[in-house]
């Protein structure tokens, strides 16, 4: 029998066996006891992301937090057409090629700055020294946060995601939202008087198009789902593939020194972490209509689990799939999502994993990781390591 159940821990430290299993012999996964149904086909997530009229987002995308009713949180994630693409086509202009280019030498003056510290020393916690701060530090700076308050901004998006074992959402996360949602408030308000040349004002100043072709402006509520939308997916993930850069690089030496050897073949390397090990493995849908798939009929309200995750480690996709390798050629993959949900920060994602691997090269080409004081982050949505701690030669 396969059990799958992405709130367990055991299984949640390597789910790949688990999958491959689910793969090979349970297309469509079904969890009773936590009335969910899973893909984890490398096809099935694709044909599944691109059919979002029957795979909704609308109920939630994060198991924990699904509801009977669509949301009705302003959160293009938690949308669907036609009102995720009117939220969508206006925050795009936010991560337009020229915003996102205007932010490498500021990425890489973080990256240099943090690492910097660090030459000289026997080593650091790679995650806790570097790659949590620096994508926090990026999407601060791109909203205009004052540098004072990042930090606190860092930790209480980091507590939101995280769940205790059997934990599943509740009062504390509440108090947090609330939190943040008052300090964003303070923060809109004050930039409606003192526009910038930034995003938050970016954000301020877009407007929406309707359907019958007329204007508005985002309200307050817009703007901070907004925001805790772009910290909540922008921060966690980031951390998370900087985490498994050093965990897979310090596993794969080999890989590594080709990297070292030859520094053009750093984005491909990123491409093939995010395939290796997803830091986004799990996004949720609910059916709006019934679904047959491999045979079987999955009732409309349905909850379906896409194990993106899963996907990049399918044999049927690509070949030696458990193998890790800087050079492979990768068509395409789904970590950063499928369809009209694909992620909005996409590039820049690529960006900091690029420059963080770079300029990590650069000053340490070799490290082990101290695997027994490694530590997990654990949420249904977010895969991978809280700390890493790496000794230097
Ligand atoms: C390695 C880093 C990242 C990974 C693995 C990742 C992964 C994903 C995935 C899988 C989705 C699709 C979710 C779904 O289909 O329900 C997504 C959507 C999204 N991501 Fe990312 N992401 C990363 C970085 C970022 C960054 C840096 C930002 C912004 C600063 C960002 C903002 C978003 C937004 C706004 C969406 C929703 C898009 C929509 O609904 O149209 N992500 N991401």
């Amino acid at each position: 029998m396969i059990y799958y159940d992405p709130y367990d821990y055991e299984i949640d430290h390597d789910p790949h066996p688990t999958w491959r299993r689910m793969r090979d012999e349970a297309p469509v996964y079904r969890n009773d006891k936590l009335d969910f149904y899973a893909l984890s086909r490398f096809e099935d997530v694709v044909a599944a992301s691109l059919d979002d009229r029957r795979f909704s987002s609308a109920y939630g995308t994060v198991l924990e937090l699904m509801q009977d009713e669509p949301n009705r949180f302003p959160m293009m994630i938690f949308k669907d057409r036609p009102q995720h693409t009117q939220l969508r086509k206006l925050v795009s202009h936010a991560f337009s090629p020229r915003r996102i280019r205007a932010l490498e030498s500021m990425i890489r003056d973080l990256a240099r700055g943090y690492l910097d510290e660090q030459v000289g020393n026997r080593g650091f916690d790679y995650l806790e020294d570097f790659g949590a701060k620096l994508p926090v530090m990026v999407i601060s700076t791109m909203l205009g946060v004052p540098e004072a308050d990042r930090e606190e901004l860092r930790r209480w998006t980091d507590s939101l995601l995280h769940r205790d074992e059997g934990e599943t959402g509740g009062e504390r996360h509440l108090d947090i939202m609330g939190k943040l949602n008052g300090y964003y408030a303070d923060y809109v308000t004050a930039r409606r008087k003192s526009p910038r040349d930034d995003m938050m004002t970016d954000l301020i100043e877009a407007e929406i198009e309707l359907e019958d072709g007329s204007k508005r402006r985002l309200d307050d509520e817009e703007l901070f789902a907004f925001i805790s939308l772009l910290s909540g997916a922008g921060n966690e993930t980031v951390a998370r593939l900087l985490g498994w850069t050093a965990t897979t690089l310090a596993a794969n030496p080999a890989e590594r020194a080709k990297l070292v050897a030859d520094p053009s073949r750093i984005p491909n390397a990123v491409e093939e972490l995010l395939r290796y090990e997803a830091p986004s493995p799990v996004q949720a849908r609910r059916l709006t209509a019934e679904v047959t798939l491999h045979g079987e009929t999955l009732p409309e309200g349905s909850r379906v689990l896409l194990l993106t995750g899963s996907a990049g480690r399918d044999g049927r996709e690509y070949e030696d799939p458990d193998r890790f390798d800087v050079d492979r050629v990768i068509d395409r993959h789904v970590s950063l999502g499928f369809g009209v949900h694909f992620c909005l920060g996409a590039s820049l994602a690529r960006m900091e994993g690029r420059v963080a691997l770079e300029e990590t090269l650069t000053r340490f080409p070799e490290w082990d990781v101290v695997w027994d004081e490694t530590e997990r982050v654990h949420t249904s949505t977010v895969r991978g390591y809280a700390k890493v701690p790496i000794q230097l030669p």
